[in-house]
């Protein structure tokens, strides 16, 4: 097949090159120079596993001219931002150049929808701009960190069009939903097949923002429940075992810590608790969620203040920046916002995060970020834990070593703390130790 895929960032590119290892013909259309030029040379852009492998051994073609992107494609894919407005909708207008320039430019045809979109975009794209193409709503689910592993052995594949469509979805997909593409350096096929969910074009749409608010509905629950247990005295770690042991409620995402965030979960669960306001509809769940994760950094930010706040001279080690591990993303990251609240306290902080190598634009100035952990934690009072990094969990009694006093604070219930302790820290966190 031959496609042509709009916007080269994290999910047009993902899409884009696991679609060309599956065989087919695909073509890049960018207009961002300095980003054609780096495809162009092989240089990864996203820092995404896998990406390096699939940019040296495809044939992409990547281009900032339409016309050179759309010739003979047979099937053009918009993956561009829908970034958040102010009022929380999704801000359509990069999505709505791209389909104009589509209309104009390329050759009536298949048009897949993959940008996250507010339920009734793609049937008002049919309508009003690609009414000579057919428009297929195909939302993606890609994790930082992950995106050709989920690309290649997604949970499901969704999509949703005129039913004329279909067969052209399930060729683009096939080797996929076979799970018979062939192996990216270790990721393999796995044994089971993958499902088309074939549906209507709103319904697709609603589906991919529901999954997201799911899960940050799932995370805030636990969060919240982790704040209820330090209060009753009860052990989080063994109330969530409980949870994890039972199928119905599914044994992921029920770490709890400092908040979601990230590109995507914040944008979406606003975009979605807007999209049924729009229509009448109070979203009385999703507000909610959305509240408790804005409240969640505080009851930490308490507990820290509540060991330091009569102190003067506090040197911080804040570990982790990024919105969680395996990512050098740090945007909407609750460790940035952690980082924030420590220096409005006149504290000084020093942060390292093992990802991140260029300063987030969001950092206080006042932060200093460090080339590794034991300049973070160099003379400090406390060890602050903002981001999940395994690597944060072991050899804490070197880490003591270097600190000035023996606090350890845990924002992503990483540390065992029977191992803080042995390494002469006080543990204080998100799950606290229990006495039995
Ligand atoms: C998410 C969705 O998972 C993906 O399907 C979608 O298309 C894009 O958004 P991503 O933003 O990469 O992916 O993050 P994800 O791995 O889902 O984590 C979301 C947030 O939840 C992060 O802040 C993470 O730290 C937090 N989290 C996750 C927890 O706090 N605890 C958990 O147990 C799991």
């Amino acid at each position: 097949m031959r496609i042509a895929v709009v916007g080269a960032g994290y999910v047009g590119l993902a899409s884009a090159l696991a679609w060309s290892h599956l065989g087919h013909d695909v073509r890049v259309l960018e207009r961002d120079a300095r980003r054609v030029g780096a495809l162009r040379r092989h240089d990864d852009p996203l820092g995404e596993p896998l990406v390096p492998e699939l940019l040296d051994a495809s044939d992409l073609l990547v281009t900032s001219d339409a016309s050179e992107a759309f010739a003979r494609a047979d099937m053009v894919a918009v993956a561009v931002g829908t970034p958040q407005t102010h009022g929380g909708r999704a801000d359509l207008s990069a999505l709505d150049a791209a389909c104009a320039t589509i209309a104009q430019a390329a050759r009536p045809g298949t048009v897949v929808v993959r940008s996250t979109v507010p339920v009734g975009t793609a049937d008002r794209l049919q309508r009003d701009v690609l009414h000579r193409s057919a428009v297929v709503s195909n939302p993606e689910f890609l994790r930082e960190g992950r995106a050709i592993a989920d690309m290649l052995r997604p949970d499901r594949v969704l999509a949703g069009g005129e039913g004329g469509q279909r067969d052209l979805i399930e060729a683009l997909y096939a080797p996929i939903l076979g799970q018979s593409f062939t192996p990216v350096a270790e990721l393999r096929p796995d044994l089971t097949p993958r499902a088309l969910v074939w549906t209507d074009r709103r319904s697709a749409e609603l589906a991919k923002y529901a999954a997201n608010a799911f899960l940050a509905t799932k995370l805030s629950f636990v969060n919240e429940l982790a704040n209820v247990a330090a209060t009753t005295g009860s052990d989080i770690r063994a109330v969530i075992e409980v949870l994890r042991l039972d199928p119905r409620i599914g044994e992921a995402f029920l770490r709890p810590g400092l908040g979601w965030g990230g590109s995507c979960f914040p944008k979406d669960t606003r975009a979605l608790e807007a999209l049924a306001m729009d229509r009448g509809y109070d979203f009385n769940i999703l507000r909610a969620v959305i509240e408790q994760n804005r409240r969640q950094l505080d009851r930490f930010v308490a507990l820290i203040e509540g060991e330091l706040g009569a102190r003067r001279d506090v040197r911080i080690a804040l570990l982790g920046l990024a919105f969680k591990s395996g990512t050098a993303d740090c945007r909407e990251s609750p460790a940035v916002a952690l980082a924030q609240r420590l220096v409005e306290r006149g504290w000084s902080v020093r942060a390292y995060d093992p990802a991140v190598r260029e300063r987030p634009c969001e950092l206080p100035a006042a932060v200093a970020l460090c080339d590794d952990i034991r300049d973070a934690a160099l003379g400090a009072d406390a060890i602050v834990i903002a981001t999940e990094w395994e690597a944060f969990a072991r050899d804490l009694t070197a880490l003591r070593e270097v600190t000035r006093d023996d606090l350890l604070f845990d924002g992503r219930c990483l540390v065992d703390p029977g191992d803080a302790a042995a390494a002469g820290f006080r543990y204080f966190g998100i799950c606290p130790a229990t006495r039995h």
